[in-house]
C-alpha cells in the first residue's frame, strides 16, 4: 500500500480538486442518504432479523443470498424502462471491462435471475427470502434513504391466491410479534391484457383533461399513465378521483382470483382496505398487489409492499412460472418498533466484567474468563483489556452495563480466588474460590 508520503498520494493530492470523489485530506463523510447503523441500534436490527427469520423458516421459506450488483439490463427489463427507479434512481456504472452494472435497487429481479440461471424453478415451488441493502438515488428524507435495507420474500410456481394469503397472514403475525401496527391496502391489477385496456382508458381520460395535469403527469401520460394515480399533488386529487377505475376493467379470472384471496383473508379475520388506486411503482406486477402503510412515519408511509408477478420469469427468459412476494423496508419497520412496540427488546448487556491488576492477576483473569465461557452457558463476559487503574476499570465495568464485576488483584491471584462484586445493587462483595466460581456465576445470570 502506498503511504501518505508516497508519489501516489502526492499525485492524488494534486489531481483531486477536479474530482470530488477522490478527496484525500480532511474529514471524509458518509455518502448522503447512506447511514451507519450504530451499536446502540443494532439490537433492534437483530430483533427484527431474528423474528423475521423465525417466522419465514417456520413456514418453509429458505434463505437465498444474492449479489448486490447485477447487469443493468436486468433491472431495466424487470422493473420497466419508464419507471422512476430505472429512469432516475439507479446507481449505474461501467466496470473495468466496460460492462454496465447497477447496484440493486430491489431484490425481486435478482432473485428471478438466479432462479432461472440455477434451475431453481424446475419441478419445484421454491419459497425464498433474502435480506440486505438496496440502493436508490432518491431525495433523502426521514424514512427514505439511498442505501436502505429490505427483507424480501418470494414464492414461485403457485398461481392460486392461497399463497398470496399465506404471505399476508405471515406478515400479520410478524407485526404482532414485533409489537407494531400497520394498515393493509389491497388491489388487483389483473392480467397484462386487462391492464392494457385500462391503460388506454386512462390515457383517453387524462388526454381529455390534459390542461389540468402538472408537468410530471404530462410526462407520464404516454409513458406510464397509471403512475399519475399515485400523484401526491393535491391539485390533481379531484381529477384522479373521477378517473376510470381499474376494478371495472378486470378480467373474470383475475376477479375470481381476487375474491378468493379476500375470502381467505376474511376467514382469518384480517382487516384490509380495498384501494383501487394502488398501482405500485414497478412494472412487473399482475393481479394481487398490496401495501402495509402507516401514518406514524410522516410522508413515507409504506412499510412493506408486494404482489404477484406471474409474467416476470418468462419476461426474463425462463419458463412460465407464477410468482408472488413482498419486501419490507427495515428502516421503516424499525422506526415503528421504536415508536410503538410496548416492550422494546433490551440491548444485550454483559453479565460480568472482569477487572484485574498485576501480572499474575492478568494470567488468572484469562484463566477465569476461559473457564467461565466454557462452563456457563449463555454467559456474556467482558474481560478488561488495555490495562488501567482499578478506578478506571470499574468505570468501564459500570459503563458496560454489566451486573457484576469479577475482581482479581495480586492477593486473589495468590490464593486463586475471585472477588464477586455486584455493580447494580447494594449487596456485599464475596470472595469465591476458583472451583466454585462457575456455579456462583451461573446462579447470578439465571
Ligand atoms: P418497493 O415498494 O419498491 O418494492 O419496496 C419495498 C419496501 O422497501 C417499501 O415498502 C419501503 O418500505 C422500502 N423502501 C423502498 N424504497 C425505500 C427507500 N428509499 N428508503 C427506505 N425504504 C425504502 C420492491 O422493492 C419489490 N421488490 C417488492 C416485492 C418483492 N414485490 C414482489 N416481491
Amino acid at each position: 500500500m502506498p503511504g501518505p508520503g508516497s508519489d501516489y498520494f502526492m499525485i492524488a493530492r494534486v489531481v483531486q480538486p477536479a474530482n470530488r470523489g477522490l478527496q484525500v485530506s480532511g474529514k471524509i463523510q458518509a455518502v448522503r442518504g447512506m447511514n451507519d447503523i450504530l451499536p446502540e441500534h443494532s439490537h433492534l436490527w437483530q430483533f427484527l432479523e431474528d423474528c423475521t427469520r423465525e417466522a419465514l423458516e417456520s413456514a418453509g421459506y429458505r434463505e437465498i443470498r444474492l449479489p448486490l450488483v447485477e447487469r443493468t439490463a436486468l433491472f431495466s427489463r424487470a422493473i420497466g424502462e419508464v419507471t422512476d427507479i430505472v429512469e432516475k434512481e439507479m446507481y449505474t456504472f461501467e466496470d473495468r471491462n466496460g460492462d454496465s452494472l447497477t447496484l440493486r435497487p430491489e431484490g425481486t429481479a435478482g432473485c428471478v435471475r438466479a432462479g432461472i440461471e440455477r434451475g431453481l424453478f424446475h419441478n419445484s415451488q421454491p419459497r425464498l427470502w433474502y435480506s440486505g441493502p438496496m440502493f436508490r438515488h432518491e431525495r433523502p428524507q426521514k424514512g427514505r434513504y439511498r442505501q436502505f435495507h429490505q427483507i424480501g420474500v418470494e414464492a414461485y410456481g403457485m398461481d392460486g391466491p392461497d399463497v398470496d394469503a399465506e404471505q399476508i397472514l405471515l406478515l400479520r403475525r410478524l407485526w404482532e410479534r414485533l409489537g407494531i401496527r400497520a394498515e393493509l391496502r389491497l388491489n388487483s391489477l389483473g392480467t397484462p391484457e386487462a391492464r392494457r385496456d385500462y391503460r388506454a382508458a386512462l390515457v383517453r381520460y387524462f388526454e381529455a383533461h390534459a390542461g389540468q395535469l402538472d408537468e410530471d403527469s404530462q410526462r407520464r401520460l404516454h409513458t406510464n399513465p397509471m403512475r399519475i394515480l399515485d400523484s401526491k399533488n393535491p391539485a390533481l386529487f379531484d381529477l384522479i378521483d373521477a378517473a376510470p377505475r381499474l376494478p371495472d376493467y378486470l378480467d373474470d379470472e383475475s376477479r375470481e382470483h381476487f375474491s378468493r384471496l379476500c375470502r381467505l383473508l376474511d376467514d382469518a379475520g384480517v382487516e384490509y382496505v380495498l384501494d383501487p388506486r394502488l398501482v405500485r411503482g414497478l412494472d412487473y406486477y399482475t393481479r394481487t398487489v398490496f401495501e402495509w402503510v402507516t401514518d406514524a412515519l410522516g410522508a413515507q408511509d409504506a412499510v412493506c409492499s408486494g404482489g404477484r408477478y406471474d409474467g416476470l420469469v418468462t419476461q426474463l427468459g425462463g419458463r412460465p412460472t407464477p410468482a408472488v412476494g413482498f419486501a419490507l423496508g427495515m428502516e421503516r419497520v424499525i422506526a415503528l418498533i421504536e415508536q410503538q412496540a410496548p416492550e422494546r427488546p433490551p440491548r444485550m448487556l454483559p453479565h460480568v466484567y472482569v477487572v484485574h491488576s498485576g501480572e499474575q492477576a492478568e494470567r488468572l483473569a484469562f484463566e477465569v474468563s476461559e473457564l467461565l465461557r466454557e462452563q456457563v452457558e449463555g454467559l456474556r463476559l467482558m474481560l478488561n483489556c488495555g490495562g488501567g487503574s482499578f478506578k478506571a476499570q470499574f468505570r468501564r465495568a459500570d459503563n458496560s452495563g454489566a451486573a457484576v464485576a469479577l475482581v482479581i488483584g495480586e492477593e486473589e491471584a495468590g490464593t486463586r480466588t475471585v472477588q464477586l462484586k455486584p455493580l447494580r445493587e447494594h449487596s456485599e462483595q464475596q470472595a469465591v474460590k476458583l472451583e466454585a466460581l462457575p456455579a456462583a456465576v451461573a446462579a447470578l445470570i439465571n
